[in-house]
């Protein structure tokens, strides 16, 4: 039998999950695993590169398991496990970090954003290698495809580079060269109080959380900022603000902008148009919240991790085993 192509993703349990995240990765997810071998964790060691509450921390990481399951992904389909479960992550981590340059990781843009905001003194060295350990969790699973938003693509790519120069020192095919996959629409959802800025966990202003009131979201929408004029047209320069709704509305209508300018040809009032964004967000959110809440009261949460934990570190520790033959480091049979 010819085997499936890989894929494999994450989401970071360190604020509440927002608008951005489902479209630019959740919904995607489940679109992968009929077709691919799916592998979608939740990255809780990367939640310790900046200070985080213990407790918020364990009932997120819950939440964002039920989020996976009530966003369609099957356990039966999908491997679903913590990135701490399987300890070949942080062993493969304590490897590739002797083989990654410190002048890329300063390179990457979302740790330059991150510690702009931070002292200069007290950055977490996991904070500047964490690109490190995200490498390890793709190569781990010989993953092709990696569903991401936009942000997270400079680190998509700096695995290809490390892979690349893994097989290279070692003469031989150690690690697959994955490639990020981006949604057609909506793989940078930005914030609606600025729509210059993206829409982040981190950055609670103008965010539309996963778990809001309806009625909050509503209001978020309706008092999102727009733009001087009155047409509804995409033009990421001039119209940030409508293009961001128009780029929300289209993601969760499974249309081309295009197609949702075209259904808002004719339209002038902002009022009118933010209404059926706010429309169609609730339309979306309102059974994907009722199914969350039902998937937390069933209690298989423990079982899909306990279950997918064990798969997982079956396939990663294959791969585990080989790197440290391969540099070294494995020497009995
Ligand atoms: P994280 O938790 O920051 O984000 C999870 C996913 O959501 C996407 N995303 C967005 N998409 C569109 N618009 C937005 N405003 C928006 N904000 C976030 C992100 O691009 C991402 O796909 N390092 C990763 C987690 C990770 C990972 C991995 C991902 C760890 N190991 C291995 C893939 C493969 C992160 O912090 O994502």
């Amino acid at each position: 039998m010819e085997e499936r192509k890989r894929a494999l993703s994450a989401i970071k349990p360190t604020g509440n999950l927002t608008l951005g995240n489902y479209i630019g990765a959740l919904r995607e997810f489940s679109k992968f695993q009929d077709n691919y071998e799916t592998f979608i964790f939740i990255a809780d060691l990367h939640a310790l590169t900046l200070p985080i509450d213990p407790a918020f921390l364990r009932s997120n990481t819950k939440d964002i398991v039920a989020f996976y399951l009530a966003a369609g992904l099957d356990p039966n389909k999908t491997t679903i496990f913590l990135q701490s479960d399987v300890s070949a992550h942080a062993e493969l981590n304590s490897i590739l970090i002797n083989y990654v340059y410190m002048g890329e990781l300063s390179r990457m843009t979302q740790f330059k954003d991150k510690s702009q905001k931070l002292n200069k003194e007290a950055i977490g060295v996991g904070l500047f290698a964490y690109p490190v350990l995200m490498i390890s969790d793709i190569l781990l699973y010989n993953t092709d495809v990696v569903p991401v938003g936009d942000d997270q693509t400079q680190h998509v790519e700096l695995t290809r580079d490390i892979a690349h120069r893994m097989n290279e020192r070692y003469k031989k095919e150690l690690f697959k060269l994955p490639q990020a996959i981006k949604p057609s629409v909506g793989a940078r959802i930005m914030s609606l109080s600025d729509p210059s800025k993206k829409m982040s966990k981190s950055d609670p202003k103008g965010d539309i959380f996963l778990k809001d009131d309806l009625n909050v979201i509503r209001k978020k929408i309706m008092s999102a900022v727009t733009d001087t004029g009155h047409e509804i047209k995409y033009d990421q320069e001039n119209k940030p603000g409508i293009s961001n709704l128009l780029t929300i509305y289209a993601s969760l209508s499974n249309m081309s902008i295009q197609d949702a300018e075209k259904h808002f040809e004719g339209v002038t009032q902002y009022g009118e148009f933010k209404k059926a964004v706010a429309d169609k967000v609730i339309e979306v959110l309102e059974p994907f919240q009722q199914k969350y809440k039902e998937i937390l009261q069933s209690g298989i949460i423990d079982k899909v991790l306990d279950d997918g934990a064990k798969k997982a570190s079956y396939i990663a520790n294959k791969t585990l085993r080989k790197v440290k033959k391969t540099v070294g480091l494995y020497i009995h049979e």
